[in-house]
């Protein structure tokens, strides 16, 4: 099938290969021209791992545009994949998503072409599949189909994600244009749920706001194992075996970060709250995970008394670890409440150097070689799990550093071999 895709970010990059590696035609388009240029060129503007791979493979099934008529003369289903980013209440910035429908409306009327499907994978409140019907009818009075088919990828193994995911959500008041969506999936061999839109866009966010609660919850115990003395590593093991509990996103530390969790669990909240209902749960959820940072500043100030033109080195700049996004991350947050202390910082990531040099101001430090910001350093704080932070040599790091502090914000490495190598060492809820 000929398919379009707006928005030619990670969702939208990563959907357009994906499908075009499962036999469709795809049209990729962004009003971002400098991005599109650089996919014409053959250069992938994300970081992803395999995309590169998957765009060239199928190389001659995905071209690449900035222009809406040319979409709509390829193309007779258009995926909606452009950024939705938080406004100052929590709610969802659709302006994007609005200005596409708009288009797509126009560019309908200019064809007349017959039953065109619109498909939103941007994460978009409950209501928005009728606003976008709404936005297109102004528009265009012949017949077309609005479905919802949220996105469940995760960053740094979006593609894997994509190609395997544990089920397909297509939502949509219209059996036949339900149908169509998923019959493009078939070979996935996923089990695919079909709702109506209202359920599909609500399925998105409790997803979201679940994973996110986990992540929480764990955080407390963790803080809780902390003043007891157990070890919240081996209580999530415990609990995470019972398989109505589940072993994933039990993973304690500094919280979550990223471009979705934070914005998603405020949009749910935001519009709960906007229909009359206070999600209270999700309150605590964000509270926590704002505290989680604030107890790594004071795990420092505990150990160095005061943080003032003390030398911090920060091991890890992503949100996460295998991506180069920084947005939302708590390394970032972070560096910002140790500086406001009045700490003297150096950074390093594997692959975020260059986008967290944009979020952050000159005085920062950034080294390309995790020994070079070590030395003469108070203490050491692990802000991303990026795993070869654990095949450091970390005797050399020991003495290159004035004061052997390592606080591990991310549980990453193993406190019985850091305290051999002479580190004062602190995880989460860590003996
Ligand atoms: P992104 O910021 O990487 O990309 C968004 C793209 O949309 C940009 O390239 C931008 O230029 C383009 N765009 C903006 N306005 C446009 C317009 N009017 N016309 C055409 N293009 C336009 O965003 P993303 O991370 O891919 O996220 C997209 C959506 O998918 C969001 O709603 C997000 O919540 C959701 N989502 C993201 C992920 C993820 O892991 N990143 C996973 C699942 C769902
Ligand atoms: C998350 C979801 O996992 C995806 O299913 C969803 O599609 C996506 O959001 C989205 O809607 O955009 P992502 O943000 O890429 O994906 O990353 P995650 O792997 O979920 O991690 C998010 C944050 O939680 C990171 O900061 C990570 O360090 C943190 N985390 C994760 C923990 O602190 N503990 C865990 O156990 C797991």
């Amino acid at each position: 099938m000929k398919l379009s895709i707006i928005g030619a970010g990670y969702v939208g990059l990563v959907t357009g290969a994906s499908l075009a590696e499962l036999g469709h035609d795809v049209i990729i388009m962004d009003i971002d021209r400098a991005r599109i240029e650089k996919l014409d060129k053959g250069i992938i503007p994300i970081y992803e791992p395999g995309l590169d791979r998957l765009i060239n493979k199928n190389s001659e099934s995905i071209s690449f545009t900035t222009k809406m008529d040319e979409v709509i003369r390829e193309a007779d289903i258009h995926f909606i994949c452009v950024w939705t980013p938080p406004l100052k209440d929590g709610s969802a910035d659709l302006s994007a998503v609005r200005a596409v429908a708009r288009d797509l409306g126009k560019a309908f009327a200019k064809r007349k072409i017959k039953t065109p499907i619109i498909v939103t994978k941007s994460t978009v409140p409950v209501g928005t599949g009728k606003a976008i019907r709404q936005i297109v009818r102004k528009e265009y009075k012949n017949d077309f189909s609005v479905v919802s088919n949220p996105e469940f990828l995760r960053e740094g193994q979006a593609v894997a994600d994509m190609m395997h995911p544990d089920r397909i959500i297509v939502g949509s008041n219209d059996e036949e244009s339900a149908k169509t969506v998923a019959s493009l999936y078939q070979d996935l061999r996923a089990p695919i749920i079909i709702t109506d839109i209202a359920t599909a866009e609500m399925i998105k966010y409790a997803a979201n706001a679940f994973l996110a609660t986990k992540i929480s919850f764990i955080n407390e115990v963790a803080n809780v194992c902390d003043l007891v003395g157990a070890d919240v590593e081996s209580v999530a093991e415990g609990i995470g075996m019972d398989k109505r509990i589940g072993k994933s996103f039990l993973k304690a530390g500094m919280g979550y970060g990223g471009s979705c969790f934070p914005k998603d669990v405020r949009a749910l909240q935001q519009f709960a709250n906007h229909n009359g209902y206070d999600f209270k749960l999700l309150k605590s959820v964000i509270e926590v995970n704002e505290q989680q940072r604030q107890m790594v500043v004071e795990k420092l100030i505990n150990n160095l008394v005061t943080l003032k033109n003390k030398n911090i080195f920060i091991l890890g700049l992503a949100f996460k670890a295998h991506t180069d996004d920084v947005r939302e991350s708590g390394a970032i947050d972070l560096i910002i409440r140790i500086q406001k202390q009045g700490a003297k910082i150096r950074a390093h990531d594997p692959l975020a150097l260059l986008n967290a040099r944009r979020d952050l101001d000159d005085e920062i430090k950034f080294v390309a070689q995790p020994y070079q910001g070590a030395q003469g350093a108070d203490a050491i704080v692990i802000a991303t799990e990026w795993p070869e932070f654990r095949d450091l040599d970390w005797s050399v790091i020991k003495k290159q550093m004035r004061n052997p502090l390592i606080i591990d914000g991310r549980n990453l490495l193993d406190p019985r071999q850091m305290r051999s190598h002479g580190f004062i060492y602190e995880g989460v809820g860590r003996r």
